[in-house]
């Protein structure tokens, strides 16, 4: 059967590394109170040469590394951001050009924090129709440059990076790699509990995020726990199943929460929230890739993805690895 496949991963941060005490030196805040509340101890956070298209480049190149092809066997690639580098024309078509490829669609997807398992999901039905059969699937954000520095609420929770897969049509068995279901949702009902307060269409302005932490945490656990067990489901794998759960990492509480909701261990759940905070659609794509590189996830795993974010979008993706 065709299946798409995931042949490789990459990812990209900034050089700059802020740790909870440098913030606490510029923000009325504390080590203690980001760690307990969130589980974060540092992030990264781009600096003026630094762009999502930057980090996007980087993470793709390395993912291609990875796949050992280059630019020439890639036809599609699709970027989720809701920190392009401009308004228009789409990130994704800098790093088409960046990478040295020409001629092939390339386009961005705005799903926030889900904005990675979105793109997935395009890449994924442009490829089993038969309309692409490589593409660089990339979430990329720098949330630094629409962060309000004076509100202690949100700025300690984000920071920048990029992560990337390479997927491709192969022919596998049953029980072989690829996709193997995805589910994802919107709620715009709930886009006043977090979102960006400006925009090219209302104050021309672009504007800083603003959110409704407690609401967002309790909605995040509830749709979280509900599309795992969707995709489960579809796919005919029970919760133990799962070799490791790959989850957007907006905060340790709300990995927690899920884990405990699906009865799943914690040693099971690949966390990096601790190191790079919130980086919205590049989260799910980077710690995928620091889990790969460090061996946990193998050749055959079984790899749940999942994430929520602003919209409110969510969604989740089984694959073997
Ligand atoms: N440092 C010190 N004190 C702070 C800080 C800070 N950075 N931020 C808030 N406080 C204070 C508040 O002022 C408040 O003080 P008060 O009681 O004197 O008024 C106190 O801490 C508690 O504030 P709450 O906002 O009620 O804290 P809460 O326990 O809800 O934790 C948090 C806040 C961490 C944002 C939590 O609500 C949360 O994790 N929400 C999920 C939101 C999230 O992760 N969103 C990411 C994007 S969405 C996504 O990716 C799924």
């Amino acid at each position: 059967m065709i299946r798409t496949v995931v042949t490789g991963s990459g990812s990209a941060l900034p050089r700059n590394r802020v740790t909870n005490a440098d913030l606490a030196e510029k923000v009325d805040t504390s080590d203690e109170w980001i760690r307990e509340r969130t589980g974060i101890t540092q992030r990264y956070i781009a600096s003026d040469d630094e762009t999502t298209g930057s980090l996007a480049t980087a993470a793709a190149q390395a993912a291609m590394e990875n796949a050992g092809c280059t630019i020439a066997d890639i036809d599609l690639i699709v970027l989720a951001t809701a920190t392009p580098d401009r308004t228009f024309p789409a990130t994704a078509t800098t790093v088409q050009n960046a990478l040295g490829g020409k001629g092939f669609p390339a386009f961005d997807i705005a799903a926030v924090c889900s904005g990675f398992l979105y793109a997935l999901a395009a890449a994924d039905a442009m490829i089993r129709s038969g309309m692409a059969t490589r593409a660089i699937v990339i979430g990329a954000e720098t949330f630094s440059r629409i962060l309000d520095w004076e509100d202690r609420t949100t700025c300690v929770l984000f920071g920048d990076g990029a992560g990337a897969f390479i997927v491709e049509a192969q022919d596998v068995a049953e029980d072989g790699p690829g996709l193997l279901a995805t589910k994802l949702h919107a709620d715009g009902a709930h886009g006043n509990l977090l979102y960006v307060d400006g925009g090219p269409s209302t104050t021309g302005d672009v504007g800083k995020l603003r959110m409704k932490g407690r609401e967002v945490f309790r909605h995040a656990v509830g749709n979280l726990a509900e599309v795992l067990r969707e995709v489960l489901a579809d796919a005919g794998f029970e919760p133990a199943d799962i070799d490791w759960v790959v989850p957007h990492q907006a905060n340790a509480r709300i990995l927690d929460a899920t884990a405990r909701k699906l009865g799943l261990p914690m040693e099971k759940v690949v966390v990096t929230v601790d190191q790079h905070a919130n980086t919205s659609a590049a989260s799910v794509p980077l710690a995928y890739d620091v889990a790969r590189r460090d061996g946990r996830i193998k050749q055959g795993d079984l790899v749940m993805l999942e994430a929520m974010g602003g919209g409110f979008t969510w969604g989740a993706t089984l694959l073997r690895a």
